[in-house]
């Protein structure tokens, strides 16, 4: 119904890589596509797109039930589980690998799967962009979003447009503490970035217009932290709502041509370029990467998603591949030094300690 809410949930979970961590299966988006077909015909989600990057399997939704769910975590989860015996059937690698708990517990946070929801009165016209990543950590987001919602020389309507003129307030969570703040731009557009710079700590979470106009959310969860132990990257999502009075999709997808570097790539050890591909070609194949960015482009309509667009799809990021290819080539050269390899407290697992501890009679 027009003025009623609509929710676009994305969540993403790795249920099982084709071949290792590099792709994945067709049977695997079949069978969710299969599933969430009934769940539609049932009213139980309004419409929904499956996906993939890379080895992640992508379920975008939407329903009029506003954030966190139960119902729709419930049925995500339950289309992983079922998705994940898929994989092992065909002894794909990893198999349920983000499923990290064994009972659906009334939400999907901290039990592995990636989750980015937003709920909002749907404008006339509603572009909406998901963007969604393979290979990185989270904290990927930081840089493009500063300069899509911040950044004049990437957002021209920063500047010239009426609607947009005001700034933007960013909310930013602080991973070590737990806590988040809420931040104004231009006005505190150093202090952001004080924090947004440091991105394997600050993540930025939410985005919203200052008459709180929702405009960006994406992904936060920690899947190591989750876990105790490494059992891959987050590799997270992002929505983003775009034109009239938000920045424009151009604008928006600008903030992807320059490959910048992100944690995660071999081993989620590693500094590499994130790489805009459409989907076909988020397969992460040279060391495991390097890292990939898709993203699908939608005009919903009555809480409903048209057919996706690719976006990365199109010869203007041409030369944003060749920048990360030509950056791959040159910090793959530094073998297993830093800064390629992460510093130790920020590997994700480490044979150091054996090693010293070994050395230590020999240590004078
Ligand atoms: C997984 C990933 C890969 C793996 C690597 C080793 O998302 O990024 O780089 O970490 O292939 O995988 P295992 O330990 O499963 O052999
Ligand atoms: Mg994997
Ligand atoms: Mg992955």
């Amino acid at each position: 119904m027009p003025g009623e809410k609509v929710t676009l949930s994305v969540i993403k979970a790795d249920v099982g890589g084709f071949v290792g961590h590099s792709a994945m299966h067709p049977h695997l988006p079949k069978r969710a596509r299969a599933i969430l077909a009934e769940e539609k015909k049932d009213g139980k989600v309004a419409d929904y797109c499956v996906t993939h990057c890379g080895d992640d399997l992508e379920l975008i939704l939407t329903h009029r039930n506003g954030e966190g769910d139960e119902g729709i975590h419930r049925l995500a989860w339950e289309v992983f589980r079922s998705v994940a015996e898929t994989a092992r059937e065909l002894a794909l690698y990893g198999a349920g690998q983000d499923l990290l708990k064994a009972e659906f517990g009334g939400s999907l946070d901290g039990m592995g799967p990636g989750v980015a929801e937003i709920s909002f009165i749907e404008r006339k016209s509603e572009p909406v962009l998901v963007f969604m990543a393979d290979k990185a950590r989270r904290g990927v987001w930081n840089l493009p979003l500063y300069k899509v919602f911040a950044d004049p020389f990437n957002t021209p309507g920063l500047v010239i447009d009426n609607y947009m003129h005001e700034g933007f307030e960013f909310e930013i969570l602080d991973t070590q503490a737990g806590k988040s703040v809420r931040m104004r731009t231009p006005e505190e557009s150093y202090d952001l970035l004080a924090l947004a710079g440091f991105s394997s700590r600050f993540i930025v979470k939410s985005i919203s217009k200052r008459d709180g106009t929702p405009a960006a959310v994406s992904s936060v969860s920690q899947l190591s932290k989750i876990a105790g132990r490494y059992v891959g990257h987050e590799d997270p999502a992002l929505v983003v709502r775009a034109q009239a009075g938000l920045p424009s999709v151009g604008e928006i997808l600008e903030g992807f041509s320059f490959p910048h570097l992100v944690e995660g790539w071999m081993r989620g050890s590693h500094i590499g370029p994130l790489m805009p591909v459409s989907v076909a070609h988020s397969t992460p194949t040279r060391f495991d990467g390097p890292p990939r960015v898709i993203c699908l482009g939608f005009q919903l309509a009555d809480g409903k998603l048209s057919e996706p667009r690719d976006m990365f799809d199109d010869i203007s990021f041409d030369t944003a591949r060749k920048a990360a290819s030509e950056a791959a080539d040159y910090i793959r050269r530094h073998g297993p030094f830093e800064p390629h390899r992460l510093a130790d407290e920020k590997m994700e697992y480490s044979t150091l300690p054996g090693i010293i501890s070994k050395l230590a009679p020999r240590m004078y």
